[in-house]
C-alpha cells in the first residue's frame, strides 16, 4: 500500500490511543508516548503508527510526502471544544473597570458585556461576521488546532442575529480547513425586554428557537449560561431538556462565577458536557464522575477574570474526564491561543502534561461527540496532525507564550506551514 503522506524519525509521537472513550483517572495521564515514532496515512486517514521504520507493505511513493519529525513533537491535531468564534467588536474598554475591581457578572448587569457584544454583532455584516472569525480561525490553525467548536449568543432575543452567527460558523465549516462545530446558545443572557419575565423568554426558547435550529439541523448541540442572574437551576432544566427533545445535545456553562448547582445538572439531565465549573461542588463532581459527564476547562478564563482555576486535580481523581478549551470569546477571554491554555491548565489547574494534551485532544474530541474518527493518532482516524517545534511535550507547556506549531495536518493534507 502507497502512504500519500508520512512523518518520520518523530522524537516524540504523542497518539492518545487507545479507542474513542475519554480517559479518565489515571488513563488521563497516559498518552501513548512513542520515542522515535512515524505515522503514515493515506486517504486522509491513519494507515500506521508505531516505532522505528514503516513496516513491509506499506511503501513511500515519489508522490509521497515526506516529512521530517526530528526533534519535533508530533500530537493528534488539537481541538478547540468550546469557544464563542463568531462576534463583532471587541471588548478592551473592559480592561480598566476590571482593574477598578468592578466584576464580570457587574459589567453585565450594567447592560454592558455580553449585552455590548451583542450590538456590535447585530451591526455587523454576516460578511464582516466571517471575515473578522476566519481570521481567528487562521490563528487557531497556526496554533495547532484542527477542529474548533462555535456558540452562537450574541442574538439575545434577536433571533435573526443568533441565526446569522450560526449561518457564518456552518459557512465557515464548508470553507475552511477547521471543522466548525455549531451550538446554538440563545440562553446567554437575559433580553432587557424580558427582564421583568425572564420565564417567558424561556418559553420562546424551549417553544420556537430550539425546535427551529433543531428542524433545520443548523447545530448540533445547544448551551445555556446557568449563572446567578442569567439562567436559573431550574430554567437551565428547561432548556436542556427541550434541547434533549428535539435532538440537540445539551451543554452547559455550569458554576463559571457563582457556586448555583450546575455541576448536579448536567449530570442530573445527561449534559455531553459541562464547562468552566470554577465553584463547582464536592457533589457536582461526584454526579458528573457517575453521570460520565465531560468537564470542559477554561483555564484562560479563570486567569483573565482573576479567579481561582476549577479543581481539575478533584475531578481527576474523582474519575471526571476532563477536557481543556480557549473559551474564546471577546469578553471573559479574548485569546485564539489553545497552547497557552494547555500551560494555564499545567500551572494554575496542576495537570500533568500528558493529562494536558489528553485534555485538548481526545477528551476535547469527546466533548464534542466525535471521537470515532479523531482525537488520537491510530489507525482508521482522520489524519488530524499537529508537529509541535519542541522536543516533547513537557517542553511545549514550559516553554510557554510562545508558538510551537511548525506544520499542521487536516485530513492527510499539509494545511499549514511556519
Ligand atoms: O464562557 N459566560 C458566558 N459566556 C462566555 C463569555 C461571553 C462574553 O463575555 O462575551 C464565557 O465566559
Ligand atoms: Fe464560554
Amino acid at each position: 500500500m502507497k502512504a500519500s503522506l508520512v512523518i518520520e524519525n518523530i522524537k516524540t509521537l504523542v497518539t492518545v490511543r487507545g479507542g474513542e472513550m475519554p480517559r479518565t483517572g489515571k488513563a488521563q495521564g497516559q498518552a501513548g508516548i512513542i520515542e522515535n515514532g512515524v505515522v503514515a496515512v493515506k486517504d486522509g486517514k491513519i494507515i500506521f503508527v508505531g516505532e522505528g521504520d514503516l513496516p513491509e507493505g506499506i511503501e513511500i511513493s515519489e508522490d509521497t510526502v515526506v516529512i521530517d519529525g526530528s526533534g519535533k513533537t508530533v500530537t493528534p491535531g488539537l481541538i478547540d471544544c468550546h469557544t464563542h468564534l463568531v462576534h463583532g467588536g471587541s471588548r478592551e474598554n473592559e480592561l480598566a473597570m476590571k482593574l477598578e475591581g468592578k466584576g464580570y457578572l457587574e459589567i453585565l448587569a450594567a447592560g454592558g458585556g455580553i449585552h455590548s457584544t451583542t450590538k456590535a454583532t447585530e451591526n455587523a455584516t454576516s460578511q464582516e461576521l466571517y471575515e473578522k472569525a476566519w481570521k481567528s480561525l487562521q490563528t487557531m490553525l497556526g496554533f495547532g488546532v484542527t477542529t474548533v467548536e462555535a456558540k452562537s449568543g450574541y442574538g439575545i432575543g434577536s433571533f435573526e442575529t443568533e441565526l446569522k452567527q450560526i449561518e457564518v460558523a456552518n459557512k465557515l465549516n464548508q470553507d475552511h480547513p477547521v471543522d466548525i462545530l455549531p451550538t446554538f446558545m440563545g440562553a446567554h443572557a437575559i433580553p432587557a425586554a424580558y427582564k421583568e419575565n425572564p420565564d417567558q423568554f424561556v418559553d420562546k426558547l424551549v417553544n420556537e428557537m430550539i425546535p427551529h435550529i433543531a428542524e433545520n439541523k443548523l447545530a448540533k448541540f445547544c448551551d445555556v449560561f446557568c449563572e446567578e442572574g442569567v439562567f436559573s437551576v431550574d430554567q437551565s432544566r428547561r432548556i436542556i431538556l427541550a434541547a434533549k427533545k428535539n435532538g440537540l445535545i445539551p451543554k452547559i456553562h455550569a458554576d463559571e462565577i457563582v457556586s448555583l448547582g450546575g455541576a448536579e445538572l448536567a449530570a442530573e439531565t445527561g449534559c455531553i458536557s459541562a464547562e468552566h465549573l470554577i465553584g463547582a461542588s464536592d457533589q457536582g463532581i461526584k454526579d458528573m464522575a457517575e453521570a460520565d459527564t465531560i468537564a470542559v476547562l477554561l483555564p484562560g478564563t479563570s486567569f483573565n477574570l482573576q479567579k481561582n482555576g476549577a479543581r481539575a486535580r478533584d475531578m481527576i481523581q474523582a474519575g471526571v474526564p476532563v477536557a481543556v478549551s480557549t473559551d474564546y470569546n471577546p469578553g471573559s477571554c479574548p485569546s485564539e491561543n489553545l497552547q497557552l491554555m494547555m500551560t494555564l491548565a499545567s500551572l494554575t489547574l496542576k495537570m500533568l502534561p500528558e493529562e494536558v494534551i489528553t485534555a485538548v485532544t481526545l477528551n476535547a474530541a469527546a466533548a464534542l461527540g466525535i471521537s470515532d474518527h479523531t482525537g488520537s493518532l491510530e489507525i482508521g482516524k482522520n489524519a488530524d496532525i499537529a508537529i509541535f517545534d519542541a522536543p516533547n511535550l513537557d517542553y511545549m507547556i514550559y516553554h510557554f507564550g510562545i508558538n510551537h506549531t511548525d506544520k499542521v495536518v487536516k485530513g492527510g493534507k499539509v494545511v499549514f506551514e511556519k
